[in-house]
């Protein structure tokens, strides 16, 4: 796979390549995260739904697998997020991922601490405000993303151009990346970065049951909807639940944080088969085939990008 690419993101976040794994809840733990950084990217533990007790022992198991760096994702909307923070301070977590909120609330004792931080945004007003804030990097999530969205629809394609113009600080391309293509369009578009969930889950290490990776692989680009879409927009998979309980798009805050529950029901192992539970998925498993694993995943997507620009040489210089 090669020495690994330099550039901002890789500088901040101590990995080889600007690859970063989408944090998701109950799903993103210490070992899937350690996967992700053992393979070259930058693997993330979500916080969100752990006790204090739960966070330090998937930060241990993450440190016990890998000695590349991990980050920690924080809602900062969350009552413990504060708590989160002085976790991962404490246990020597090089990087903080916020989202869900302002990240102003927690950059002080994050910076006094010495850590980088990278932050979630939507739209071009949160990326203004969160570089205010002083973040290192954005996490620019387009509407075609998997899980909670933003409200205003904006694409990934759209997006990314506009923010890596107007900041200063450095760009991660989220929503609808899964491989070589998808990698080298989001460079080209100005991130320097990309962040990656929906392909992450369909990989032989991702803790989610068979059925969920079965059913991304059948998936097809119409297979999506977005629940609450005036609330708390969450792009899941189609299915019997999803339409029979919360109707196309119609879902109100409480319904969809209803559907959180189901989906976090699924993660931990209560039941559910692929009629019954919600499933949080991105327009790009109308992409995805297989069940790999991650380091199948990442190779392919790194020394894919290099026969795309032989071909855009040869088209570029006037060649066939
Ligand atoms: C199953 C699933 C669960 C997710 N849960 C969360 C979450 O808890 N918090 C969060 O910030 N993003 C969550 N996301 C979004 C991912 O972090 C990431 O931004 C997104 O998946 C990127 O788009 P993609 O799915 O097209 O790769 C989730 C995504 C999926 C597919």
């Amino acid at each position: 796979m090669g020495n690994g690419w330099k550039n901002r993101i890789t500088d901040i976040l101590g990995c080889d390549y600007p690859i970063i794994l989408g944090p998701m809840r109950l799903i993103t733990l210490g070992s899937m995260a350690a996967c992700i950084s053992n393979a070259g990217g930058f693997g993330v533990i979500g916080a969100s739904g752990l006790s204090r007790e739960k966070l330090i022992e998937e930060i241990k198991l993450a440190q016990s697998l890998t000695n590349k760096p991990v980050g920690v994702n924080i809602p900062v909307y969350r009552p413990n997020a504060m708590e989160a923070l002085e976790v991962s301070i404490d246990m020597g977590v090089k990087a903080i991922y916020t989202s869900a909120g302002d990240p102003a609330k927690l950059i002080d004792k994050i910076k006094y601490a010495g850590l980088k931080v990278i932050h979630k945004v939507s739209n071009l007003g949160m990326a203004r405000k969160a570089e205010a804030a002083g973040v290192d990097a954005v996490v620019a999530m387009g509407y075609e993303a998997g899980g909670h969205i933003g409200r205003e629809g904006i694409t990934t394609f759209c997006l990314i151009p506009v923010l890596a113009q107007a900041l200063n600080i450095p760009v991660i391309a989220s929503g609808g990346i899964g491989d070589a293509n998808g990698l080298l369009a989001a460079l080209a578009l100005g991130a320097e970065g990309v962040e990656i969930g929906t392909r992450f889950v369909a990989t032989n290490e991702c803790p989610v049951p068979t059925f969920f990776k079965e059913s991304l692989c059948a998936a097809e680009l119409t297979s999506t909807v977005v629940l609450g879409k005036e609330a708390m927009p969450m792009r899941v998979l189609k299915n019997t639940i999803v339409e029979q309980t919360a109707g196309t798009g119609e879902a109100k805050t409480d319904q969809v944080l209803a559907q959180q529950e189901k989906a976090d029901a699924l993660y931990v192992g209560e039941g559910g088969n692929k009629h019954t539970s919600v499933m949080p998925c991105g327009q790009v498993a109308g992409l995805i085939n297989d069940v790999s694993s991650v380091s199948d995943v990442l190779s392919q997507m790194i020394n894919g990008t290099k026969s795309i620009l032989d071909i855009l040489n040869r088209m570029t210089s006037g060649g066939r």
